[in-house]
């Protein structure tokens, strides 16, 4: 519904990953490696999903991903991610590229809110991102640490004849979309960078101009002193997101990081990249008791969900499963995602034997070679 609801540029935005998208790939493939083994008459009738998260309770073990330019899926997308993410009881993480400043998300969704943070070159940025991020509550800030420098995000790139510049084929993809056109457009036109564009040149804040500027904003000077300095200026939970190597979370845990989320950026920076959950296990075993381990990328199903659980992550989080329901279908659409992703999880759990997350472990899987795609 979203590839159809959308114009094909903005799709494509949501949906590529870097280069051959080898890692974009990968990060499906490698929920195909694990098959599990259940357990057989067990009584799982009353069983549940609560999960604790930095001594929250919650329903599911979910928190929607830190996505940028949202609003160009839906309008004021990031207030409908962030009010069923509410609905369902779990965290919404704001981008810093978002189409929404964070007290307006804490003052209409009410939810548990984190904040993600990119470490621009201009540092008087990420500075007023940290301090929006406190002033609005938010309970979290998620430093990502793997877009140092920008992702090379070809099928996304196709889409354009220069910066910011639609090709005529995307363009003439526009029209076919009039409810898109009336959703998007009309309201206010293409969505601001609000966290961002404060800081350009008055010339340089539309939305046009931030997507050909935002790029170079990437800093590939950001290091673990940056973490330090963030660990005693920000008084609440932090989490660095985009970490693979097991040395990286040590230093991480030393640096007294609350979490990590084993991520690759949903395939869309280093694509020759493993999977996160490829390093799941090692990362589990050595750290899982001394730091929160969330864990991201390519999460479609339930069962991939008791998968990541069961190889010992604490929590997942969401991308692009409910950027297809907020573009398909607005608020009620990313419910209606976090809702399949809940069935889905409940269901398995019944079926592997388990009456609650905690049950589930590694010695519940198998690992072998991915199924051979249908036959057609
Ligand atoms: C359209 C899109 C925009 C994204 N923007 C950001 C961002 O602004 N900050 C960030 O840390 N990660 C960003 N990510 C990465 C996500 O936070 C997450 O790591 C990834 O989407 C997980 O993979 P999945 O989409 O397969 O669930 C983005 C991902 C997508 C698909």
């Amino acid at each position: 519904m979203a590839a159809r609801r959308i114009p094909n540029f903005a799709f494509e935005y949501v949906e590529g990953g870097a280069e051959d998208e080898l890692a974009l790939r990968r990060n499906r493939l490698a929920f195909d490696q694990w098959r599990f083994v259940p357990r057989t008459l067990v009584n799982t009738d009353g069983r549940h999903l609560r999960s604790r998260l930095f001594g929250r309770e919650l329903p599911l073990p979910m928190v929607i991903a830190p996505t940028g330019l949202n609003g160009l899926l839906t309008h004021d997308a990031d207030l409908k991610l962030a009010a069923a993410a509410a609905r369902a009881g779990i965290p919404f993480t704001l981008s810093t590229v978002a189409n929404a400043r964070p007290d307006a998300v804490a003052a209409t969704s009410g939810g548990c809110l984190w904040m993600q943070l990119y470490w621009f070159r201009e540092p008087a940025i990420p500075a007023e991102v940290v301090r929006r991020a406190e002033q609005a509550g938010c309970e979290a800030l998620v430093f990502t640490t793997d877009a140092n420098v920008f992702g090379h995000r070809e099928w996304d790139r196709r889409s354009y004849r220069g910066p910011g510049q639609l090709t005529w084929r995307s363009l003439l993809d526009v029209p076919l979309h009039p409810r898109w056109i009336w959703d998007v457009m009309v309201p206010r036109g293409l969505p601001r960078f609000v966290n961002v564009a404060d800081f350009f040149p008055p010339e340089a804040r539309s939305a046009k101009a931030g997507v050909t500027r935002i790029p170079a904003l990437f800093g590939a000077t950001i290091d673990w002193d940056d973490v330090a300095r963030l660990r005693d200026s920000w008084p609440r939970r932090l989490l660095l997101k985009g970490i693979l190597d097991p040395a990286d979370v040590e230093r991480a845990v030393r640096l007294g990081c609350d979490g990590v989320v084993l991520s690759n950026h949903g395939g869309r920076q280093l694509d020759a990249c493993v999977a996160s959950l490829e390093v799941l296990p090692e990362i589990a075993r050595a750290f899982g008791d001394k730091i929160t381990l969330l864990v991201d990328g390519g999460f479609r199903r339930g069962s991939d969900i008791a998968k990541a659980i069961a190889l010992g992550a604490h929590a997942v989080m969401i991308g692009r499963a409910t950027l297809y329901g907020v573009a398909a279908g607005g608020e009620a659409g990313a419910s209606h995602a976090i809702e399949i992703l809940r069935s889905e999880l409940d269901r398995v759990l019944g079926q592997l034997g388990c009456r609650s997350l905690a049950e589930l472990s590694p010695s519940m899987l198998r690992a072998g070679a991915p199924t051979a795609p249908a036959q057609p």
